[in-house]
């Protein structure tokens, strides 16, 4: 079984038990016999111990390095700790070089040197302390405030700076999701979205998680499924009332659209295969379905209904229509990327998410075709330092509300709806 450091180091008494740790090396002592090392992932200060015996290749175990380690779980000689992981099989799964990396092994770095390397300082013992206590902190004000909304007022000028509204936070996220696995952050977007459609704000609150050790999208998948389900059934018991008070006046009918896509699984069709699906039922469109050209919100709809109103995954994308740092899938002439959006009714798309090119030179290679190598370092060193398979997505928080209530136009899920030339308050 796949276990943090922290459920690890959580075993009163380990007696063997298998289990596989990832996370990135916090030292590495050799003697004769053993190797020791400490691998540290965020879920708490301490790091576990590994041990291994002394014929294991440690050429690329440096400290930085990201690891998956499969072993047993025994009881420690040492006073230190409880557990300790006799290792069976070490991999590297991103090295670190140890000469670049700013960061040596068992020297303090003081906070202001820290402060220089913000997309790496959170691996280290005192930022990652600092930040979980800021999460409890926020999931403590969360609860405390709930349910609570809040004004943002956007800065034009910080400092005397031109300074810019934050459309997604994955890029900062990713950085997190390098130290602490797993990661997730909830707050206001900017847009300049032209649009007076019923489904686009100029801000709005998008709900984002990134997670390292990805294997596929399908496990992406599971997670977005299982917070689309799990939020609903929350809401609904906690307070019953007010959603059907919703259902019923205006929607009609919602309760068993939402109860019909709670409880069936989500489906799952490739974008080629939507188009196909699409090309049949041409004459229904104003814009004409095609491979390479992006869907429209009534395509989106479209394909709903053809799915029998349960919620549909359309993953590999064509590279062309998305971003540099989606991950290649690297198949031939209709050259896709491993991305995933999920449609459902009323509104169409809902999450939109990916895995993330954790190649270095695949990277490095859209960048430069893009003319963004050199704003992009910082990115590209996330994969020079301990790079691990990864991916995440975000939620559009409205459209979720408008989904789970049946409400159809957008503004009227959000406190202070601004939207083009409009913010009156
Ligand atoms: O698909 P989007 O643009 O994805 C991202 O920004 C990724 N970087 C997220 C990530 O992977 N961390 O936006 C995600 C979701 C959309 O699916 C949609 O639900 C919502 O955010 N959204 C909007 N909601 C309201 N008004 C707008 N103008 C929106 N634009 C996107
Ligand atoms: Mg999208």
């Amino acid at each position: 079984a796949r276990v943090s450091v922290r459920g690890a180091l959580g075993v009163q008494s380990a007696n063997g038990e298998r289990v596989k740790v990832q996370g990135w090396i916090r030292s590495i002592r050799s003697q004769k016999e053993v190797l020791f090392l400490h691998v540290n992932d965020g879920s708490s200060l301490e790091s576990l111990q590994v041990v291994a015996d002394s014929s294991f290749d440690s050429r690329e175990l440096a400290f930085g390095s990201s690891v998956e380690v499969q072993g047993q779980l025994v009881k420690s000689p040492s006073k230190k700790q409880n557990v300790e992981l006799k290792a069976e099989k070490i991999e590297v799964v991103g090295s670190c070089d140890a000469k670049a990396f700013p960061f040596k092994y068992k020297e303090r770095h003081p906070l202001e040197y820290l402060r220089q390397y913000p997309h790496l300082r959170c691996r280290t013992n005192v930022l990652g302390s600092v930040l979980r206590v800021r999460s409890e902190a926020t999931a403590a004000i969360h609860s405390f405030f709930k349910p609570s909304s809040k004004i943002k007022v956007p800065e034009e000028n910080f400092f005397n700076i031109p300074v810019f509204l934050t459309v997604s936070g994955q890029l900062h996220l990713e950085v997190m999701s390098g130290a602490f696995t797993q990661v997730f952050t909830f707050g206001p977007t900017f847009r300049a979205e032209n649009s007076q459609s019923r489904r686009h704000l100029a801000e709005f609150y998008m709900v984002e998680a990134e997670i390292s050790f990805l294997e596929s999208l399908q496990d992406l998948m599971q997670v977005m499924e299982s917070l689309f389900k799990t939020t609903a059934m929350t809401v609904l018991s906690n307070c019953p009332k007010d959603v059907e008070l919703c259902h019923k006046f205006l929607a009609p009918g919602q309760k068993d659209r939402l109860e019909h896509m709670l409880k069936n699984n989500f489906l799952i069709i490739s974008y080629t295969e939507a188009v196909e699906i699409l090309k049949q039922a041409s004459q229904n469109f104003t814009f004409t379905p095609e491979w390479g050209a992006d869907l429209h919100t009534e395509h989106e709809k479209y394909l709903v209904k053809h799915c029998g109103d349960i919620p549909v995954f359309v993953i590999n994308y064509p590279l062309v229509l998305k971003p540099f740092y989606m991950r290649d899938n690297e198949d031939g002439p209709q050259h896709t990327v491993a991305a995933v959006d999920l449609l459902v009714p009323g509104v169409g798309e809902l999450f939109g998410g990916s895995l993330r090119e954790e190649r270095y030179h695949l990277l490095e290679q859209r960048l430069a075709r893009l003319g963004l190598t050199e704003a992009y370092q910082w990115y590209l060193d996330l994969r020079r330092f301990g790079s691990v398979p990864h991916g995440g997505f975000g939620m559009g928080f409205e459209r979720y509300l408008q989904c789970i209530l049946g409400i159809d136009n957008i503004k009227d899920v959000i406190p202070f709806p601004r939207f083009t030339h409009s913010c009156l308050l």
